[in-house]
């Protein structure tokens, strides 16, 4: 991956005020860009992110015959009206987890692709079985080839799949595979995340036929052709959330226009738990301290769950809250390698543990999996040099640094800004004591 554009320096100590404004979920906006290749008509996208990973996505797409062209500073015009390639190159191998997305789309127009095995944040094994196993079910012929796997289909057909977990990817995956299949598709323990029901509503406007049943399973009759379509992307509940919890973890208040509450329900729940509160205003929501911070439980788990994405500010409130909280990652086995360094240099009081200390044993049980994190507080952060492991560790890390006393100095900040649009620009206008410099 590309290297750190610039360091940030962050003076911590400073309540947050102030409005920001909510961008696109970088977990649809990538998605519907790999839906508009289901069809060869123009499609525009508006709430587009300016973040790298969109960048990377809109690369990938070029690369196969997509026209990419800006029609405003968060408005993308993309029309594919031929798919000239069914690989990707070298370059996009192990950069994210978007081409195996692909598959689906490229079967649809070229009946076979190439595509690298995903990379992303190093945050658990990720395997994408479940994938591959539901393409085969819909009359895929899947290859492993070092790096990549080669599939090819003269049609794919529905089927059953049901899902041994909710995967978002492997949900997504499927019904972009589905929309234009000969027959129904039937997809159970689907994952049913907001951003995938954002991704559901462009695709029944393209002309798919897809049904959301209330027990995570949903039902795709395939239809010969999709159009063209204008879809506005649903805005990131990990970026509002992210604003949530420096809102009141630096004891300020912010707005952040486009929030929506009925995509929060859980997070709204646990920030009360801990002391937030939050306001309904006339553009979306402002989020402060409503009392003292106490400890607080918390179980990440797959939507409507408390999603693993907001694990990583949240653990760093809770290092202010009074008490000793738990919280137990559920999703990915791998997801607190950042909290070291809040413990070694910060100060944090974190202890990981490989039990699962939650409401009911996960599926890391009795494996050998740091992934539940006792915080015990408050207390005070000291300032550190950090080094930013993944994305959302990224945000854990400014906040951090929001938080503590002195000034940070934080790398690795390209992870980063692959999910956060702007977030110097964005916290320095809550009045956040940011800079930037050259890496
Ligand atoms: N899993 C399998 N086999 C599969 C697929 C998934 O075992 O074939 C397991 C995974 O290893 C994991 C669990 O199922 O333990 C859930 O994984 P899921 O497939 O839901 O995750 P994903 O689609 O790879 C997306 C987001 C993540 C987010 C998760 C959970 C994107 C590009 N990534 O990942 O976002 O944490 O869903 O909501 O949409 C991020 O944005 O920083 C990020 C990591």
């Amino acid at each position: 991956m590309a290297a750190d554009r610039h360091t940030y320096r962050i003076t911590g100590g400073v309540p947050l005020h102030g409005t920001v404004e909510a961008s696109g979920a970088k977990n649809a906006v990538t998605k519907e860009l790999v839906a508009t290749l289901l069809t060869g008509e123009p499609c525009v996208l508006h709430g587009v992110p300016r973040i790298l990973e969109v960048d990377l996505v809109l690369g990938m797409l070029t690369e196969l015959g997509t026209q990419v062209s800006w029609l405003g500073e968060h408005t993308v015009r993309v029309h594919t009206p031929e798919v000239t390639s069914t690989s990707l190159s070298s370059m996009y191998s192990g950069v994210n987890r978007i081409p195996i997305l692909m598959m689906g789309p490229l079967l649809h127009r070229r009946g076979e692709t190439v595509v690298p095995l995903p990379g992303g944040c190093t945050i658990g094994k990720r395997p994408i079985d479940f994938h591959l196993r539901g393409l085969a079910q819909m009359g895929a012929d899947i290859v492993d080839r070092p790096g990549s796997v080669k599939v090819s289909a003269d049609r794919l057909t529905g089927a059953h799949v049901h899902l041994p977990f909710p995967s978002v990817g492997a949900t997504e995956n499927l019904l972009l595979a589905a929309v234009l299949a000969k027959g129904t598709t039937v997809i159970s323990n689907a994952a049913v995340e907001p951003e995938i029901v954002d991704l559901v509503l462009m695709l029944q406007k393209m002309g798919a036929l897809i049904t959301i049943d209330t027990d995570r399973t949903l039902t795709v009759s395939g239809v010969d052709e999709l159009r063209g379509v204008e879809h506005h992307t649903v805005a990131d509940r990990i970026e509002i959330a992210s604003f949530a919890a420096a809102a009141v973890a630096t004891d300020g208040r912010i707005e952040v226009r486009g929030a929506r509450q009925d995509h929060l329900i859980t997070f709204l729940n646990v920030l009360r738990h801990v002391g937030g509160e939050f306001n309904e205003t006339e553009h979306g929501l402002e989020f402060f301290r409503a009392r003292p911070l106490t400890a607080t439980d918390v179980e990440t788990g797959v939507h409507p769950g408390f999603m693993t994405d907001w694990q990583q500010p949240m653990t760093v409130l809770l290092t202010q809250a009074t008490g000793t909280s738990v919280v137990h990652e559920t999703i990915y086995e791998d997801r607190f390698g950042y909290a070291q360094q809040l413990s070694d240099s910060m100060g944090a009081g974190i202890e990981l543990t490989t039990r699962c200390l939650g409401a009911a044993a996960c599926r890391w049980h009795n494996r050998d999996y740091q992934h539940t994190a006792k915080i015990t507080g408050p207390t005070p952060l000291k300032a550190a040099d950090l080094v930013i492991p993944d994305l959302r560790a990224g945000f854990g890390y400014v906040l951090a640094a929001l938080v503590a006393d002195g000034t940070s100095t934080i790398s690795g900040t390209r992870y980063l800004e692959r999910g956060y649009e702007e977030p110097v620009a964005k916290l320095t206008a809550v009045g956040a004591n940011i800079t930037t410099q050259p890496a």
